[in-house]
């Protein structure tokens, strides 16, 4: 029976969230060691228009029919559709496996979109660009989180580090020297929606101290994609913790992140900061050749996962 699968990454954003949402420039980056694959496989014996969706990482097995209409599996099914008549979609059924966490910083929805995008056009016959299939992730992430600045579908669809300014072509970034980044779960849920919330109502209420910190993060993105470019990874310990400082004054840390960066800086990392939308999530550490013990750390005083990724150019 023909089947199309495809895989997409998780993401870490190593400098600018937030702020980014404010046409600030910001970095991230693909993780490879967490992705998401979705396998459609063509179901002949049955009727035109059955889409069997099975997700069991969410306790989900259902059809396309009986999801909800702003339901986002449905809304990346839709977007490949078009103005296609869903009953006379070729019957499948759609396997979507992650091992990415949800509601933890690290993209899981835009990685689950764009790998049904890739996996169901190819199942139609279709061939998207990244470009295309970082735009259809793009009005799914509407979903999840109102008004996403456009970052976790680039450097996920197109699975390459990014520099991203909301309005701008975002550029691919030239890894000058490989690094390795420490990423560490708190074990609390994110709330990115919220958080952006959060920033926008302290922004309503003092807009010259937001827009303050808001350019601070987007120099510091700058600083950072020169030095990732120029090969001088180990500088940028201290602009991460510089832009954790500046996270914590949006007021969308969490004593557990706080606590997390303060180990991991005690345990001898070179920089560490909070990575997407905070209130919970992850925490990211520049690390060199002492990732384990640091690791080990984490592990001790609280952190429910952790492990590493090293940041270089795609092969
Ligand atoms: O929590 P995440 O991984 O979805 O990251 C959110 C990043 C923000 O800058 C806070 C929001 C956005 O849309 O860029």
């Amino acid at each position: 029976m023909p089947a199309f699968s495809a895989t997409a990454p998780g993401k870490i954003i190593l400098f600018g969230e937030h702020a980014v949402v404010y046409g600030e420039p910001a970095i991230a980056v693909p993780v490879f060691s967490n992705q998401v694959r979705v396998v459609v496989t063509a179901q002949v014996k049955k009727k035109s228009g059955e889409i069997q969706i099975e997700a069991p990482d969410i306790s989900l097995s259902t059809t396309f029919e009986k999801l909800e209409i702003d339901h986002p599996l449905r809304a990346a099914l839709k977007v490949v559709l078009g103005d296609k008549d869903p009953t006379e979609t070729p019957a499948c059924s759609i396997q979507i496996s992650s091992e990415i966490p949800v509601s933890s910083g690290l993209g899981s929805s835009a990685a689950i979109s764009a790998a049904i995008i890739r996996a169901f056009s190819a199942f139609l016959g279709q061939r998207l660009t990244d470009e295309k299939i970082s735009d259809f992730a793009y009005e799914v992430e509407k979903i999840h989180h109102g008004t996403p600045s456009g970052i976790d579908n680039t450097v996920i669809a197109h699975q390459r580090p990014v520099y991203y300014q909301k309005g701008n072509p975002f550029q691919f970034l030239t890894i000058g020297k490989p690094f390795s980044i420490l990423i560490a779960n708190s074990g609390k849920p994110g709330h990115t929606r919220e958080a952006v919330k959060h920033v926008q109502d302290g922004w309503l209420n003092d807009p010259d101290k937001y827009n303050q910190i808001f350019s601070r993060i987007g120099e510091i993105s700058n600083n950072a994609k020169e030095l990732i470019e120029e090969g001088q990874p180990d500088k940028l310990g201290e602009l991460m913790d510089l832009n954790h400082e500046l996270l914590q004054a949006l007021v969308v840390s969490s004593p557990e992140l706080d606590q997390m960066v303060q180990t991991a800086k005690e345990a001898g990392a070179l920089g560490a900061k909070l990575s997407g939308g905070g209130m919970g999530g992850h925490m990211i550490a520049l690390v060199k050749d002492d990732a384990e013990r640091i690791a080990e750390k984490l592990l001790l005083s609280g952190a429910t996962s952790t492990g590493i990724t090293t940041v270089k150019n795609r092969n």
